[in-house]
């Protein structure tokens, strides 16, 4: 059927459109109609993915002041986008999980009825559009034709969105071509700004209310009012992990918020490693690591698969595969520095979109932490002038770069197989400046899972709030998972019980703190050396001690050459376990099982009391523990 037959018989006609190609696709010409003739654009635009378009996008962005062109030398075919001062993260509490029950959104998501839900939002979207022009931008998390691949369709009445779109996912005409009469995901946004004629626009339009909505059972996304981020970008954190990890339950994998690193050894032995950790505590500095000068003229090596979401799959071997759905990095700016992440530095060189940095004088960006020293004289993300001694931050602390992932030296060169590469070890980490190790391997795939689905850590910029108090985010995963979170635990109890050879699980912590608020240990590039100790015991080479908790190296069971830093005392505080302190962590994870009595997997509960046994071992025990780990520092 030609498209322009079931448009012109849904009465879109009058409307402008700009279609440069055919689209075979039933039910999307019906739905792209049906939207048009709820949120009335002035025109419609049908993205082709190309350069040209993409050029023009980023032209119109500049003339209607969205955008700002840098310095054509130092930052070659790049933007920057300043946002409204109201619309600079994610917005938690206006997320919402609209299943059909509202025990199957479960304690941790805001629920509302859908049919209520529905009827709200189509008030919201009736003429939202007026004025604008709406973007129909086909794309695919995966590789493009893969079969894991899941192809979504966005709706959007903002140009920002459609030019990121293409950076961050695999979008256009040749994502039609593949979807053929097949299934999408339907993804309709507006920044909820209508234009009256004559009315000039703002360079960020926004509106107050928000609404970020998924529909599980009918897969649907509805997002209204902002043009931020994962806000905005459906294909991310709406489809590839909340609709997807409902998915994923119902299919037999998982959707996570996890990096995808590979790990070379001088021996050519390839690891593949999945970590999470949530939004702004390292997840891309991980997955894109430097290994420190020792480590890489032995022959060690890190490869960058994702720096944000996986999708693991069981493969035919018993192993579990992950692949990154996306195609494109949208990376926290602040903190990242030539030193702290050149890979990140490189892969922002050019050909991309920064969103709420600062400007310098000849047209380049800046942020916090980018170089030692602070320029003289900034424009601030919100355009007003700026200087070191003003007091204020140059860049919003959520601040971010969208950067095409191609562009990143270390990515690995399997990153768009879609068969995906085979997982060795999950590894977990909160933000967390007492109580939790630098590392443990937990005793097995349970313990694991439960270590998981207690993580806490300090919330971040990354969404909107406080910053700053410890919560629990189990799997790193608390705004993401698009179902029961007891529910999702059992499933990953499942995975675990179907998989012939899981991974092994660790628990990590970068960020503890000594008595002064400094952090204990150095980080970034030095993570390097947890990371070998982890591969060694995926491969069985490296030496560990058991203790309440897990597996944990001693001092001489890590390699470090090359840092004079950490002395034994402070691996010994790094790694410290006080018995007083654990019990109130065990206690407080009381707090979040209540929440999901009916639905927690009944092994969360002896898991529990096996850790509090353990460290109710008596002084005796603990003190031939602390003999035998040579100079542990477990605390009676
Ligand atoms: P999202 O994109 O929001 O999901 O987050 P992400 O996990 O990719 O965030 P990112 O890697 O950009 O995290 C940035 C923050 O983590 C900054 O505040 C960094 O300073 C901090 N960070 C990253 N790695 C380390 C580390 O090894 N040690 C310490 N102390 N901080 C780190
Ligand atoms: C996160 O907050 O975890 C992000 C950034 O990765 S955003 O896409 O804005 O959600
Ligand atoms: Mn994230």
């Amino acid at each position: 059927m030609h498209p322009f037959y079931v448009i012109k018989k849904f009465t879109i006609v009058g409307r402008k459109q700009c279609m440069s190609y055919e689209v075979r696709n039933l039910q999307m010409v019906k739905w792209v109609a049906e939207v048009a003739e709820l949120c009335q654009p002035e025109k419609i635009h049908w993205c082709d993915g190309s350069q040209e378009e993409y050029d023009e996008l980023c032209n119109q962005l500049v003339q209607s002041g969205t955008f700002k062109k840098l310095n054509q030398e130092k930052r070659p075919n790049s933007y920057l986008a300043c946002s409204d001062p109201g619309d600079v993260a994610r917005v938690e509490d206006r997320t919402f999980i609209c299943s059909i029950s509202k025990q199957d959104a479960g304690p941790t998501n805001n629920w509302m009825n859908p049919k209520e839900m529905k009827e709200t939002l189509t008030k919201l979207f009736k003429g939202c559009m007026k004025g604008r022009t709406m973007y129909v931008i086909p794309f695919s998390m995966g590789p493009l034709g893969s079969p894991i691949a899941k192809i979504g369709v966005e709706i959007s009445d903002s140009p920002y969105v459609a030019a990121n779109m293409r950076i961050m996912t695999r979008m256009g005409k040749a994502v039609t071509d593949v979807l053929g009469d097949g299934e999408f995901v339907p993804c309709l946004h507006s920044v909820g700004a209508p234009l009256e004629p004559g009315q000039k626009d703002v360079p960020w339009p926004c509106n107050k209310e928000k609404y970020i909505v998924h529909f599980p059972e009918e897969r649907s996304i509805w997002s209204y009012g902002s043009g931020y981020g994962g806000n905005a970008l459906l294909g991310k954190k709406c489809l590839a992990l909340r609709i997807a990890s409902k998915i994923a339950k119902d299919e037999g994998w998982l959707a996570e918020h996890m990096l995808i690193l590979g790990i070379e050894s001088p021996k050519g032995e390839k690891t593949y490693l999945g970590a999470a950790f949530p939004s702004a505590c390292g997840k891309t500095n991980l997955a894109m690591l430097v290994p420190p000068e020792s480590f890489s003229k032995s022959g060690w090596k890190i490869t960058t698969v994702g720096d944000d979401i996986a999708w693991i799959k069981p493969g035919p071997d018993g192993r579990l595969y992950a692949i990154n759905p996306e195609y494109g990095f949208f990376g926290v700016a602040p903190g990242t520095s030539a030193k702290t992440n050149p890979n990140a530095m490189a892969s922002c060189a050019g050909n991309s979109i920064f969103t709420n940095v600062a400007l310098t004088p000849d047209g380049d960006v800046w942020w916090e932490g980018m170089t030692d020293e602070k320029p003289a004289h900034l424009t601030d993300w919100q355009g007003n002038p700026w200087t070191p001694d003003c007091g204020r931050n140059a860049a919003h602390p959520n601040s971010r770069f969208t950067s095409p992932a191609g562009q990143c030296p270390s990515i690995d060169p399997e990153w768009e197989n879609p068969k995906g590469v085979p997982i060795g070890a999950f590894i977990f980490g909160g933000r967390r400046n007492d109580v939790i190790p630098l590392v443990y391997q937990s005793f097995n795939w349970n313990f694991g899972v439960y270590l998981a689905a207690t993580m806490g850590s300090e919330t971040t910029a990354a969404a909107t709030g406080t910053v700053g108090n410890v919560r629990r985010d189990p799997f790193a995963m608390l705004p993401f998972c698009g179902y029961h979170v007891a529910d999702y635990f059992a499933h990953w109890l499942q995975v675990g019980r179907t998989t012939p050879k899981p991974p092994r699980i660790f628990s990590v912590n970068w960020f503890r703190k000594d008595a002064n608020g400094k952090f204990l240990w150095p980080g970034y590039g030095e993570n390097m050396r947890i990371l070998k100790w982890i591969v060694e015991r995926v491969n069985g080479h490296a030496a560990a001690v058991e203790s309440p908790l897990g597996w944990m190296p001693r001092y001489e069971d890590l390699d470090w050459t090359g840092l004079d830093d950490v002395s034994r005392e402070q691996f010994y505080e790094l790694m410290s376990v006080d018995r007083d302190v654990w019990k109130e962590e065990i206690v407080s994870h009381e707090e979040l099982f209540v929440k999901m009595y009916d639905r927690l997997p009944k092994e969360f509960l002896h898991m529990r009391q096996l850790i509090l046994s353990s460290l109710w071992r008596s002084p005796e025990h603990w003190e031939q523990f602390h003999r035998s780990a040579q100079g542990f520092g477990f605390n009676d």
